[in-house]
């Protein structure tokens, strides 16, 4: 006798019964980066089909995403200025203190996470300050927490803190309770590691480091276990959710840091993952809206509860509401 599992793939409607892994639109975070200005609409090159957006148009952009099912939206800032320790990152007036704002007051059941980090913010563009040409872990983290309760007096749901300092989410969590937040959660960036898959959105940010690179506080892409030490370092220190970062290249790692935690599980399908695929339909070598189907398919396979993806919108459209 032959087994014969192709029996359960005859029909479109067998194939629907005993599919396994099933996508829906309230797995999608969409990130979005807003500037100063007003009226700001502007493409960004890196990532065809993403734009910069000011604080009023960002907020007028949001009716439109949560009515595709979207819940939530990740925010990411370009200051007006940038300084050595990164200072309008703390702005109660800074373009995402801002931005929140906005957006809670138009679209108040849309969840708005905001990226806490240092390196949009600091001219030489390392993701904390410096001290004799090396990341001052310490003195970083006092930063973000300060900067996390910014965040949390705009009105933000949660922060989700990207910048790979040791310590910081504990930090952060001790600096929102101290300030009445204890409610705020933290998406914790946990496992990121120093990946040539954030060129996009470096061009996008505006923060390329201006020497050297990420090495020294950003992961190797060589180690699984360490991001499996990372996510639990973070689940110990009070984070709500943890992440995985890139997406595609570290499936194995989303799988095994999904089995070793029960919070809810988050991956970032990075502008590089997003850039590669938006180049290859350009060129008709894919089809582009199947591929970013089957991608983001695969990293919720892998074990992402939620996916972080500039296909948001596009996926969207095709998931329907849910
Ligand atoms: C740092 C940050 C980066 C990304 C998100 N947050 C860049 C970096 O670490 O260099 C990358 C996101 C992407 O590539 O889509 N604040």
């Amino acid at each position: 006798m032959i087994i014969r599992p192709r029996r359960l793939r005859r029909t479109q409607a067998l194939r629907d019964m005993v599919r396994e892994t099933a996508l829906s639109v309230k797995d999608l975070i969409y990130p979005m980066f807003v500037r100063c200005g007003t009226g700001v609409c502007d493409p960004i090159p890196s990532m065809p089909g993403q734009f910069h957006y000011s604080v009023d148009t960002i907020a007028e952009e949001m009716e439109s995403i949560r009515d595709s099912g979207i819940p939530a939206v990740l925010l990411f800032g370009l200051p007006d200025r940038k300084d050595a320790t990164g200072s309008r990152s703390c702005a109660a007036d800074g373009v995402v203190q801002q931005a929140v704002a906005a957006i809670k007051r138009r679209t108040p059941d849309l969840t708005v996470i905001t990226d806490v980090c240092l390196c949009e913010y600091t001219d030489h563009g390392h993701c904390g300050v410096l001290k004799d040409g090396n990341v001052d872990n310490d003195a970083t983290v006092e930063i973000l927490a300060r900067q996390a309760v910014t965040h949390a007096d705009a009105g933000v749901d949660l922060v989700a803190p990207s910048d790979m300092m040791d310590g910081r989410v504990a930090a952060i969590r001790r600096s929102l309770d101290n300030a009445g937040y204890q409610d705020i959660g933290i998406l914790s960036y946990a496992v990121k590691y120093a990946s040539a898959f954030y060129g996009p959105f470096r061009e996008a940010a505006e923060c390329a480091p201006q020497f050297g690179d990420r090495s020294a506080y950003q992961m190797d892409p060589g180690n699984a276990r360490e991001g499996v030490k990372e996510a639990l370092l973070d689940v110990e220190e009070g984070a709500d959710m943890i992440m995985v970062k890139p997406a595609l290249p570290y499936l194995d790692v989303i799988r095994r840091v999904r089995e070793v935690s029960l919070l809810p599980v988050a991956a970032y399908n990075v502008s590089g993952e997003y850039a590669m695929i938006k180049a290859a339909e350009e060129r008709c070598w894919i089809d582009g809206p199947r591929v970013m189907m089957e991608t983001l398919l695969s990293i919720k396979r892998a074990g992402a509860d939620l996916i972080i993806t500039y296909f948001a919108r596009e996926a969207a459209a095709i998931l329907g509401r849910g």
